[in-house]
């Protein structure tokens, strides 16, 4: 195949799994959307941001115990030996652990401890299918991980336009930095699935892969969300019936 064949049969490919993964990002757009058409207590809005906030911290749990601690003690991810080529996306992370963290502790008066936190259970689960996706399918699996990191930014983009209360202004600030940053980590990764893919058996593999994680992705969300979303309308995001996101582009 010539070059420029390839590549109109590579963008094609591309189209279709970011058409893929773009209903089930629109369907995470969707539960916060409902979440925030209502009034929350505060210890409903904790549940969420602590999910968010244990998400964020979990890069930070990936790292050895003497390199955590050395990290926690400096705040410098050179002092805790990451390699360059993971530092930037790491201090990405532990920013946005940091921004949810101060909101929670101005709201609770107690300071949150990023070792304390753990995963919801589909949060959990979406974690497994993300490990066996890397496990089994190396740069691949890989790469469509990196690409559904964040749900194309769907949940920032809806907190990011907050604009009322006190609480809804700080969380949109907060949002709009990490929206921001997730563009790089997760959407413009799609180039990633492109060099790792290398025949249409392995195309299948990125739909197949990208279709799961987005799937539980949702699971993931509306458990965050208080389950606003009943499993009937959760069957018809599966079933794409919902205007899709579109792909984000960096800011
Ligand atoms: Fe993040
Ligand atoms: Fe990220």
């Amino acid at each position: 195949m010539d070059s420029r064949r390839r590549g109109e049969s590579v963008r094609t490919e591309l189209h279709a799994v970011a058409a893929t993964a773009a209903p089930y990002w629109a369907g995470e757009a969707e539960i916060v959307r409902t979440f925030l058409a209502k009034p929350h207590t505060l210890e409903e809005h904790l549940v969420w941001l602590r999910a968010q906030a244990y998400k964020e911290s979990a890069p930070l749990l990936a790292l050895t115990p003497p390199a955590r601690e050395r990290l926690l003690a400096t705040g410098s991810f050179e002092q805790a030996g990451v390699s360059p080529s993971e530092t930037d996306r790491l201090a990405d992370e532990w920013k946005h652990f940091r921004l949810i963290a101060e909101l929670v502790e101005e709201l609770t008066g107690t300071p949150l401890d990023p070792t304390a936190l753990a995963p919801l259970p589909e949060d959990q689960k979406l974690q497994e299918i993300r490990a066996v996706g890397r496990a089994r399918h190396g740069l691949l699996g890989t790469a469509c991980a990196a690409f559904t990191e964040g749900g194309g930014g769907a949940m920032y983009a809806v907190l990011a336009e907050l604009d009322g209360s006190r609480f809804e202004t700080r969380v949109a600030t907060i949002f709009r930095v990490i929206c921001a940053d997730e563009v790089r980590h997760g959407p413009m990764q799609i180039h990633a699935i492109a060099a790792a893919a290398r025949d249409p058996s392995d195309w299948e593999t990125a739909h197949t892969l990208v279709s799961a994680i987005s799937r539980q992705r949702l699971r993931m969300r509306n458990e965050m969300f208080g389950h606003v979303l009943g499993p009937a309308r959760l069957a018809e995001i599966d079933a794409g019936r919902i205007v899709p996101w579109p792909l984000p582009v960096a800011p």
